[in-house]
């Protein structure tokens, strides 16, 4: 799909839509892997939040039975806390005979830890479905959790027919009844940073919160006995003054600055070309560079949550639609999406790609050539477009993917 350069391109009608909808012109949200407050809370609160992702828990806090690492930042820690790792997930199911997926008894995610032998998670021979799925970053996710719904549907509607992505809309954890459109996590299981963090706390750490107050199963089997902490665990007590543990989690995550750009990389002529070159063969329909995040006042997630000035109408640059894909690698797995789903991915944030050491959910990509070669699907005509490039345009593509 090469496309000629339009003077208002996907982002440029979004930009030049902007001032018309807000009052406020939007500006560039802070970036920098510093571990320093964007401003949401403060620096003080912010170190204190941090700390609290990056404790490890222990059995008398809760921990397990079932669990996969002792503290948040265990997974998302690489160059800084919040951002992401190598550290990979397990989820397996089977098919019935119609061909629907069926996840594993107890749900699809196997924990890889246990504090006892006996509850030890595993695959059985019946899964043949096995997919393995990376640690994202949360850093910026305050700014992606303040975008408003129709900024998705708007860039829908700018994609072509073929390469439309799919919009879940998905219940918030926090606002029973309500639902918004999905925008975290591999297959969009979530809206907000509090439900995704309830999750969290309870799928990879074994910890339950007033809005997931239920231990996970080993392979479908009660763990209660191997619990002596009643649940829910993580409550706020007089001793904890700044209230639950997850509410620390999501202060922190609301907090991070975006990923920044590699600022000498990102003013080379190569890297400059490359980004030219990365919206002529049309990677942008999916990794849309900017996105403007919902003016501050707005009410979000369900009613429980007013966008603040520092989140709000702010300038974000994930490359990314946070929209589900087929690309011709999807895991299989069914989640919160339906059956449509089991081969869709969301479009990773290329935001920050430079700090990882390899791609893709499965992370079984390790260079960026591999990693656009392995799209076809939906992406089928832009990756051939790709490969229809002169190696000159290619090394330029690599320079600008490079100084993100
Ligand atoms: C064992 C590793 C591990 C631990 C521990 C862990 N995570 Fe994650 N995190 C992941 C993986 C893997 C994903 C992607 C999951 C998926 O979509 O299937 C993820 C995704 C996320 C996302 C979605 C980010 C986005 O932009 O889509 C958030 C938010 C998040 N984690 C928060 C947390 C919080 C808060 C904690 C601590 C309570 C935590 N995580 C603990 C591995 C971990
Ligand atoms: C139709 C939507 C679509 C188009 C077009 C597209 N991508 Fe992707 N891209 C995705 C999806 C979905 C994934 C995740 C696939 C997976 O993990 O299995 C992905 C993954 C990636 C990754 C790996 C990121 C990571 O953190 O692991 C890179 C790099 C990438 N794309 C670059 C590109 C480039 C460069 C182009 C243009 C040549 C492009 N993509 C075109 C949807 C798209």
């Amino acid at each position: 799909m090469m496309r000629a350069r339009r003077w208002a391109p996907v982002l440029g009608s979004l930009f030049f839509a902007a001032p018309m909808v807000y009052a406020v012109i939007a500006v560039e949200a802070p970036a920098g892997y510093d571990n320093l407050s964007n401003g949401f809370e403060s620096q003080t609160q912010f170190d204190l939040d941090l700390a609290e992702f990056n404790n490890r828990e222990q059995i008398a806090d809760g921990l397990g039975p079932l669990y996969n690492a002792q503290s948040c930042g265990e997974c998302h820690e690489t160059p800084v806390s919040g951002a992401g790792s190598q550290v990979t997930e397990l989820r397996v199911g089977r098919l019935d005979p119609s061909g629907n997926f069926v996840e594993h008894s107890g749900g699809s995610l196997i924990n890889d830890r246990a504090i006892d032998p006996s509850i030890q998670e595993q695959a059985t021979r019946d899964d043949t479905i096995i997919a393995f799925r990376s640690s994202l970053s949360i850093l910026g996710d305050g700014y992606v959790e303040a975008i408003p719904d129709d900024a998705f549907t708007r860039i829908q509607a700018n994609q072509p027919p073929t390469m439309k992505g799919t919009i879940l809309r998905v219940p918030l954890s926090e606002a029973p009844g309500q639902t918004r459109i999905a925008r975290f996590g591999w297959k969009d299981q979530h809206a907000s940073l509090l439900s995704f963090a309830a999750d969290a706390y309870l799928n990879e750490m074994g910890i339950t919160s007033p809005l997931q107050p239920s231990e996970n199963t080993s392979n479908g089997k009660s763990v209660v006995q191997f619990d002596a902490i009643s649940d829910p665990e993580d409550v706020a007590t007089p001793s904890a003054p700044h209230g639950t543990d997850i509410e620390a989690f999501v202060r922190f995550m609301r907090s991070t600055k975006a990923p920044a750009r590699d600022p000498v990389l990102a003013a080379s002529p190569g890297a400059q070309a490359g980004a030219g070159v990365f919206h002529q063969v049309g990677c942008d329909f999916c990794h849309v560079a900017t996105i403007q995040t919902a003016p501050a006042g707005t009410v979000i997630n369900g009613g429980t949550f007013t966008v603040p000035a520092v989140l709000g109408d702010k300038m974000i640059h994930p490359f990314s639609d946070f929209m589900l894909h087929d690309v011709g690698t999807g895991d299989g797995i069914v989640q919160n999406g339906g059956q449509a789903t089991a081969r869709k991915l969301r479009t990773p944030p290329l935001w920050g790609l430079r700090t990882r050491s390899r791609f893709m959910h499965d992370l079984a990509t390790v260079s960026y050539e591999a990693a656009i070669l392995r799209h076809a699907g939906e992406a089928g005509p832009v990756i051939q477009s790709y490969r229809n490039l002169r190696p000159q345009q290619r090394s330029q593509l690599m320079q600008f993917l490079r100084s993100l």
